[in-house]
Formats: structure tokens, sequence, C-alpha cells
């Protein structure tokens, strides 16, 4: 490589590549014209060393276990803001003033209603449906209730739909927990805040008074914050390939909540959980982590590794205080799912398999403990994870969709079947 230009050998022929730099983090070779030059594509499964996109949203350094929203460390974010507050800097890059920030606030709050139609809609599924199932079905359907904001190339439409989005998501999901559980849906109530409103929506009852506890309600807005972006992730790359294509917004997320639902992504705190669930005490922990270590055994340890962290995950630590706090405010002192899950970050945290590995607890080994003893049933826990993920998702749609240069998403391959050969009529097979 050479000042800004990178060189190719190949078959004798030099190919200059630019270098591009990013205001931190590693530099790119853009190897766009890669393929017109030489007649060869690149081969990345799994996108280890590429970049598909440019972006000013979020950055990570692995290797450091930094997490930086719009540049300011989500430390600072979770210690001293509050989701909306995320929101509006994921949305617009800076933090709102105090006028912004209520502007905003009142908007999210205004569209926090669906269309009553939804309710009946919800009457379709199953009663003992997967609430993401429901998820995926509902966010896809709302580009069937709200027609006036799918219009992706008018920027008043493109706001409108965020807005929806980031306010309905908590009354979607509280309405997919309240239809498994076989209770009536409660409306939001616009008087509280964001997260004290989605944690009335899933627990209060129309028998019962229902007073939100101001300790829960500040931790489940921390885990809100901690989820709300994470660059280009599985999920976030196809509501990005999604959006490429010109789908609409709410079908894109519907596609990004898709993603996440796999347990290698988001599914991940509900694996975590029932890993736990099923070593069941300390003595059976070094049991699990010799199948872990077993190459010829496929378990892995729910909750701990991270394909871009090789280090402690920044939201783990954070994630880790706050299922503390919780557990003090809510008086469980001896839970057994806690002790064998501290027991066994100590175990992996001082074995050479997992400190060769790099493997660290991610932000899902705690989120899951933390929100069954809120109350969660295991089966919300990848719910709650979209519910804070879309304003990501929709910051980063919205950053594509703003992009003069941005074509749609078509990835190549190395074609390794049958080369062409001729049609045997089924007779003479
Ligand atoms: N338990 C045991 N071994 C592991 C684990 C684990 N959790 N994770 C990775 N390894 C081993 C793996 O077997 C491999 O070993 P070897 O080099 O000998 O073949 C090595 O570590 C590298 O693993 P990899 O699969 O190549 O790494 P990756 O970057 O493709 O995968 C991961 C990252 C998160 C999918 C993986 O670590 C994993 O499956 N973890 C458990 C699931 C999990 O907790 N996912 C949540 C991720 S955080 C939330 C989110 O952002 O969605």
């Amino acid at each position: 490589m050479s000042g800004t230009t990178s060189q190719l050998q190949i078959d004798g022929k030099t190919v200059d590549m630019a270098i591009k730099t990013g205001s931190i983090g590693p530099s790119v070779i853009d190897i766009a014209k890669l393929y017109a030059q030489t007649g060869m594509f690149t081969y990345d499964p799994g996108f280890t060393s590429t970049a598909s996109c440019e972006s000013q949203i979020t950055y990570i350094d692995g290797d450091e276990g930094v997490l930086l929203y719009r540049g300011y460390p989500i430390e600072q974010l979770a210690e001293h803001g509050d989701f909306l507050e995320t929101c509006y800097l994921l949305l617009e890059g800076e933090l709102p003033t105090a006028v912004q920030k209520a502007d905003f606030d009142y908007r999210v709050t205004r569209h926090t209603m669906v269309h009553e139609q939804m309710a009946r809609f919800f009457q379709g599924f199953r009663r003992d449906a997967h609430p993401m199932a429901v998820m995926v079905g509902s966010i896809g359907a709302m580009s069937a209730f709200y027609h006036d904001s799918t219009d992706i190339s008018d920027p008043y439409q493109r706001m409108v739909a965020s807005m929806r989005m980031i306010a309905k998501m908590p009354t979607l999901a509280a309405m997919a927990y309240k239809y498994t559980v076989g209770q009536p849906f409660v409306y939001p109530l616009n008087s509280l805040d964001y997260t004290s409103n989605f944690l009335r929506m899933c627990f209060a009852v129309p028998a019962e008074e229902y007073k939100v506890n101001p300790v829960l309600s500040r931790a489940l807005d921390r885990i809100f914050i901690l989820h709300a972006d994470h660059e280009q992730n599985a999920s976030t790359s196809t509501v990005r390939l999604a959006g490429s294509s010109g789908a609409n917004p709410f079908a894109c997320i519907a596609a990004g909540t898709a993603c996440l639902w796999g347990p290698a992504h988001g599914g991940a705190n509900e694996a975590a959980l029932k890993m736990l669930e099923e070593i069941g005490s300390v003595d059976n922990i070094p049991k699990y982590i010799a199948k872990a270590k077993d190459k010829n055994d496929p378990f892995r340890l729910m909750g701990f590794g991270h394909r871009v962290y090789k280090n402690y995950d920044p939201r783990a630590k954070i994630m880790q205080k706050t299922t503390h706090e919780v557990l003090n405010e809510l008086g469980i002192k001896d839970d057994p799912l806690l002790d064998v899950a501290m027991e066994l970050e100590r175990i992996a945290l001082s074995d050479s398999y997992f400190i060769e590995k790099k493997l660290y607890p991610n932000i899902d080994f705690y989120s899951g403990i933390t929100l069954k003893a809120m109350g969660f049933p295991t089966s919300m826990f990848t719910a709650l994870f979209a519910l804070a993920r879309t304003v990501g998702w929709i910051a980063q749609w919205k950053e594509m969709i703003e992009d003069p240069s941005q074509r749609i998403g078509r990835p190549r391959q190395l074609y390794t079947g049958a080369p062409q050969r001729e049609y045997t009529p089924i007779g003479r097979r």
C-alpha cells in the first residue's frame, strides 16, 4: 500500500485502489471498480472484512470495548440521559436542547395509539404464538394501516413513519404480551414517560390500580438506551438491504425484526436465560463449560462472545450494574439463576479457552436476568430488544435513503454448482 492508494497484483497486472479514511477507526480499500478492472469479485462470507456502507451514526472499537452514538460514549448517555434523548440523537445527529427535547417527546407521545383495527388483526394469531412472530406480523401490517407515510421520496412522510414506529413499538410489544397471556390490551397513557407507559401497558389490568416503580422504569429505559443501535449488525444490514430496493419503512423494520429473532443475534437473551435454567445449579457448571469447549459438541455458552467485541462489551458492564439495582429494588437476594450466572462469568473469565478466544460476557448475558426479575417472560426478551433497536434501524435506513449515491444492495457470489448442461426429459432420467 502507498499513500492513499493500495495496489493489488493479479496475473501480472497491477490494479490501483483508493484507500478511504474515516474520522476514527480502520480505513477501507475501495474495491468498487475491481470487477471492471480484473473480472474478479472479493470473497468474504459473513462480511468479516467488508464495510458495506459509510455511516455517521454509531462507532464501535471492539478491541478497546468502546461504543459511541454520534460520538458520545454509551456510558455517559446511559448515566445522564433518557431513551427518547438517545432517539433524538441517533435520528438528528446532535443532542436536543430542552425545547427540542420537549417537542420531540410530545411528537412521539402523540403517536402511541395504534389503529383500532389492529387490535382485531391481533385476534388472528394463536394465543400461544411467540411474541416475536406477532411482532414481525404486526410491524409488517403497519404498512397496510398507515399508507399516508409509506412514500419514501417525501421527507415529511419519512419523518411521520419514523415517529410512528418509535411511538407504536411499545404499544405493539405490550399487545403481543397481553395477547399471549389472555389479558385485555391496555391503552397508552400519554401523561407517563415512554418507558413507564410501556411498563403500564404490559403489567396493568383494568381491575386494579397500577403504580409504576420508578427504579424499574429507569432501569428498563437504560436497557433501551444500550440496545438502541449497534452499527452494521445483521438486523441493521437487513433493514438497509430491504430499504435499498425502495421498500416502505414499515416493511424494512419488519425484515430487521425477523433477522433479530435468531439466537445468534437478538434471540441470544432468551437463549442465555434458558441456558442458565438448564444448568440449574453451580455444581453443573463445569459440565457445561466442558461442553462449550468441546469441538464436537455444538453447545455454546449463550451470552458469551461477540463478532466485534474482543474485549468486555461496554454495554454488559452497565447492564451488570443495572441488574444489581433491579434485584436490590425487588429484594431478590438468593436467586439461584443469578448464582449460576455469576459463577459462570467468574469461571469463563479465568478459563484459558475463553481468554484466548476473547470470549467475554455480552449484553444478553445480563439483560435476561434483569428482564425476568421485572416480570417479563423469556419469550418477550427479544421483542424488547426489537422495541429499543427500532430507532437505530430507522436512523440507519434514513441515512441510506438520504444518501444521493445510494443504489440497490446486490452482493455477488462464487458459483460452485453444476456448469451449463442440457435438460433431460423426465422419461430419460
Ligand atoms: N461459547 C463457546 N465457544 C464460542 C462461543 C461461545 N459462546 N462463541 C464463540 N466461540 C468459539 C467458536 O467455537 C470458535 O472457536 P474455533 O476458533 O476453535 O472454531 C471461536 O470462538 C470464534 O467463534 P466464531 O463463531 O467464529 O465467532 P463469530 O464472530 O462468528 O460469532 C457470535 C460471534 C456472537 C455469533 C458467537 O460468539 C456466539 O454464537 N455467541 C453465543 C450467542 C450470543 O451470545 N449472541 C449474542 C451476541 S450480542 C447481541 C447482539 O449484538 O446480537
